[in-house]
């Protein structure tokens, strides 16, 4: 008998935002992505923590049309695991132009972990945890677990508001959803395709894949992978 193929794994970093909600008083004009960050800018830190990971394949590089900042970046980190494509007007399709670009190298089943651009305070760890994570997920399941995400729970009270004053959410099982997120490649690219077919935005892979019925395992992460979204988050 056979032994199927193990499933490999590449990353999709999307790195082709504008940062409208980020003012950067060092330089207005700058994508967030590129703001320094104790000498590296932000994209390049989260870069250099997935390629600590051995098991990462290649990673495509996500960039807006016309970025003339990447090229410094890609001779300071110098790897033959870095690929870049062009995005989209919304992150999710950024990702499947990412998507699009690894057609010709990719399983259908292949892993595929998406990591923003604006989350550079990724550790090494969390990233191992969660490809760990994926060996008990099952290949070729059409619905049920079908990837992984890492999450950091809500420690704060959550309040919500109403029309008349503010009521208390129970915080028991609230997670904070944060990235890298991992799924099968024809199963994101599928639910992605999906939600942009139904004119519908979707703010993670893990919205996108909960459509179709695809569930993801959480893993807890560290509460400081944080994604720059303010200049006060630098
Ligand atoms: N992103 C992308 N393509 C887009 C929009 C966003 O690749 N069209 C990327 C961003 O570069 C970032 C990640 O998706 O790494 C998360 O998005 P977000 O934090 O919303 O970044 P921006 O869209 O750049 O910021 P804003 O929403 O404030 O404009
Ligand atoms: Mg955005």
């Amino acid at each position: 008998m056979s032994v199927p193929a193990a499933r490999r794994l590449w990353a999709i970093v999307p790195a082709a935002g504008r940062g409208e909600r980020f003012a950067y008083a060092a330089s207005p004009s700058i994508p967030k992505q590129y703001a320094l960050l104790r000498g590296k800018s932000v994209l390049e830190w989260s870069l250099r923590a997935l390629l600590t990971e051995s098991r990462i394949q290649g990673i495509v590089v996500v960039l807006a049309a016309g970025d003339e900042r990447w090229s410094e970046i890609a001779r300071n980190l110098d790897s033959a695991k870095l690929l870049t494509t062009i995005g989209g007007a919304h992150r999710q399709d950024s990702v499947l132009n990412g998507l699009a670009y690894l057609a010709p190298s990719v399983q259908a089943d292949d892993w595929i972990l998406v990591h923003d651009a604006a989350r550079p305070c990724l550790r090494g760890s969390d990233i191992g945890a969660l490809i760990d994570a994926l060996e008990n997920i099952p290949s070729g399941a059409a619905g049920g677990l079908g990837g992984a995400v890492l999450a950091a729970p809500i420690v704060d009270t959550v309040r919500r508001e109403l029309a008349n004053g503010l009521e208390t959410v129970d915080r028991a099982g609230l997670w904070r959803a944060l990235t890298p997120q991992v799924f099968g490649y024809a199963q994101l690219r599928q639910a992605l395709e999906d939600a942009a077919a139904n004119g519908l935005t979707v703010s993670d892979e893990a919205q996108a894949l909960e459509r179709l019925g695809i569930r993801a395992a959480l893993v807890p992460g560290s509460p400081f992978n944080i994604k720059v979204t303010r200049a006060e988050d630098l």
